[in-house]
């Protein structure tokens, strides 16, 4: 197999940061699909912690090229600001390291703007957004008024178009929400600028990528968020604007579907959700204070605290056919310690009726109940347990569970924020 898609199973910060940069080593390129900068992928490497947000986690490996997609959406400025970071650690930054697609799309700070706008006029009904301009972003791609990587190679067409959505922009946000309208002199000449410092880096990446699969490297495809914030499949419109699920790899970096492999889903141990939503599972107890501590539980781009519950093992199910799994990484299991009993929710009790999988009307979403199935704890530190074999029997019990209902293999259990608190179980290229 060459090429391997990481994608999240549940509402995203599943620990997809961590399991790509383990997964980097054995790759040749690390390549992102979707998303822009409301993702922030954590890493801990040397010590130190490190937070991607639109770089591929793979970047801190040396020498493995990295590829941000067109399926991105990508706010320049965090962008150059992550770049510059990386080379002040000594991260070789250079257009032989990092390709980004002509197609992508950019963030412009009237997207900002009107996300921030929205979610206040909204009021207790916000999305809770990560107030970073994804969604309007990806609203002017579906109306075929984006601004591109390659428009910024063209200064012309960079003034034109921005002309154009100012128009449109500035007076949506003042006659409806009351801010203050931009400037066209002042955003041109800024991402004028920026073209100029990104130019050697944007390429058309997906001939890039299919002539590197072709010869026989190794690829493995970034996600962000997870499967239940896609804007098909999840809680919509609790959702973000982009598809977080495998068969984005395909189409948000320009090569066909069937150049993936191997899919891989990350499952948290237990379950969080940023922003608003239904949550069946979610702990509101000293139990979900005790997960949402023990597993620092903040959101890696907005600080916002995660709400936390019981591994939904029906949201899972619903995100194994979703992705096509064909192997999970189970994540932050060492958080669980500690605990008297865990348990899996393995059904929905639904208006007097058992589901296994989630309804897509919100309103009967949140009339359905758990149905759980309970574990006995465990006291253990298992955070620098090395082999499979030694962890503790209730631990074993949890994942073979886990295994069961899911009828996917478990590749990698990961058990701590550094590459080493990891058991490889099987080799997922
Ligand atoms: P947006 O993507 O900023 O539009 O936010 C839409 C929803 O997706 C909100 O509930 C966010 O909290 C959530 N969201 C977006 N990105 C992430 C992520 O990387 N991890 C977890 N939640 C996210």
């Amino acid at each position: 197999m060459s090429t391997l898609v990481v994608v999240g199973t549940q509402w995203g910060d599943e620990g997809k940061g961590k399991i790509v940069d383990l997964l980097a080593s054995k790759a040749d390129i690390v390549v992102r699909f979707q998303g822009g900068n409301n993702a922030g992928h954590t890493l801990v490497v040397g010590g130190e912690k490190v937070i991607c947000h639109l770089i591929p986690s793979g970047i801190l490996n040396e020498g493995k090229k990295c590829i941000i997609g067109n399926g991105l959406v990508l706010d320049l400025e965090v962008l150059i600001e992550e770049m510059e970071d990386l080379k002040k650690r000594g991260v070789d930054i250079t257009p032989e390291r990092l390709s980004i697609s002509e197609k992508a799309h950019i963030i412009m700070p009237y997207h900002k703007a009107i996300d921030l706008a929205r979610e206040k006029a909204k009021g207790r009904g916000k999305i809770g957004t990560t107030g970073r301009g994804i969604g309007p972003c990806y609203e002017d791609k579906a109306a075929r008024v984006g601004i591109r990587m390659a428009d910024l190679l063209e200064p012309d067409t960079l003034r034109e178009k921005l002309d154009s959505n100012l128009r449109e922009k500035n007076f949506y946000l003042k006659e409806l929400f009351g801010e203050d309208p931009f400037d066209l002199e002042d955003i041109f000449s800024r991402y004028e600028k920026f073209g100029k410092i990104l130019r050697p880096y944007i390429k058309e990446i997906g001939l890039e990528l299919e002539s590197a699969i072709v010869d026989g490297k190794k690829v493995l495809f970034e996600g962000a968020q997870g499967t239940h914030l896609d804007v098909d499949h999840g809680t919509y419109p609790y959702v973000t604007s982009s598809n977080p699920v495998a068969s984005t790899a395909a189409t948000g970096t320009g090569i066909g579907p069937n150049r993936l492999d191997s899919i891989m889903g990350v499952v948290k141990a237990y379950t969080t959700r940023v922003g608003s939503g239904p949550f069946p599972t979610e702990l509101t107890d000293e139990i979900g204070d005790y997960i949402q501590k023990r597993g620092a539980e903040f959101g890696a781009t907005t600080g916002r605290r995660r709400r936390c519950g019981w591994l939904d093992m029906v949201m899972v199910k619903d995100s194994i056919r979703l992705n096509g799994l064909t192997c999970l990484s189970i994540t932050k299991l060492d958080v669980l310690s500690g605990l008297k009993r865990v348990k899996i929710c393995v059904g929905y009790e639904c208006d007097g009726e058992r589901i296994t999988h989630r309804p897509a009307n919100l309103k009967r979403l949140s009339r359905c109940s758990p149905i759980y199935e309970e574990f006995e704890g465990w006291e253990e530190d298992i955070s620098d347990i090395k082999r499979s074999q030694d962890l503790p029997s209730e631990v074993k019990r949890y994942l073979k569970r886990i295994e069961e209902i899911s009828g996917v293999p478990i590749s990698i259990i990961s058990l701590g924020p550094i590459r080493e608190q990891s058991i490889i179980l099987k080799d997922p290229f």
